[in-house]
């Protein structure tokens, strides 16, 4: 692994106190509500499974899957439901739980999607977020690290399936990606 990553941008200490504070945050918001959070697939599996047990607000757990139609490592904006909700989600205060925003794209296609699902209320929390890259305004309301606009790798997020089971967050090498 040593030669593929260019460097470590987040330690998982920083992850970790990061997801502390997040955690407190989203407590404090859903005291003595009943909170339904949501995880997109594949990416968010990390930050779900570690904010969860940070929390101790009595969560229950859904996951999502969904891909951005088109060519390329773009998103584009157009997105496909690989794996729908179990749960309906009608009245139900819903988080959900990203890794990272890009361009924004997907998110705001999965907000306005369930969002139609009329929940009580609808939050997102992100790792991760790249300000440079954003192509549509989104109001997050938990961001834990803002971060250049680079391809980053590990903690869930991988390049071609690999390194998601990295601990850190970090930059590839662009030998690895033909750069
Ligand atoms: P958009 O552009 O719609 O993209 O906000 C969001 C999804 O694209 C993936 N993505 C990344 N994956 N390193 C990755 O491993 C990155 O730097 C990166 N940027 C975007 C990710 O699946 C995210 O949910
Ligand atoms: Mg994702």
């Amino acid at each position: 692994m040593g030669t593929d990553l260019k460097s470590v941008l987040i330690t998982e200490e920083e992850i970790n106190a990061k997801l502390a504070e997040l955690a407190a945050e989203v407590d404090a918001e859903y005291a003595g509500k009943d909170l339904l959070i949501i995880g997109v697939l594949k990416g968010a599996v990390m930050v779900m499974a570690d904010l969860a047990r940070a929390l101790s607000t009595p969560v229950t757990m859904d996951w999502m899957a969904v891909s951005s139609y088109g060519a390329g490592t773009q998103s584009s904006g157009v997105v496909r439901i690989l794996k729908d909700l179990d749960t309906d989600i009608k009245g139900r205060h819903v988080l959900i739980v990203e890794d990272i925003i890009d361009s924004g794209l997907t998110l705001s296609w999965l907000l306005s999607n369930l969002g139609s699902r009329e929940p009580a209320s609808l939050n997102v929390c992100t790792l991760l977020r790249k300000p440079e890259a954003a192509k549509v305004a989104i109001d997050v309301k938990w961001v834990g690290f803002d971060i250049p606009n680079e391809f980053v790798v590990g903690y869930g997020l991988d390049y071609a399936e690999k390194y998601r089971n990295l601990p850190f967050v970090g930059t590839l090498a662009p030998h690895v990606y033909g750069g």
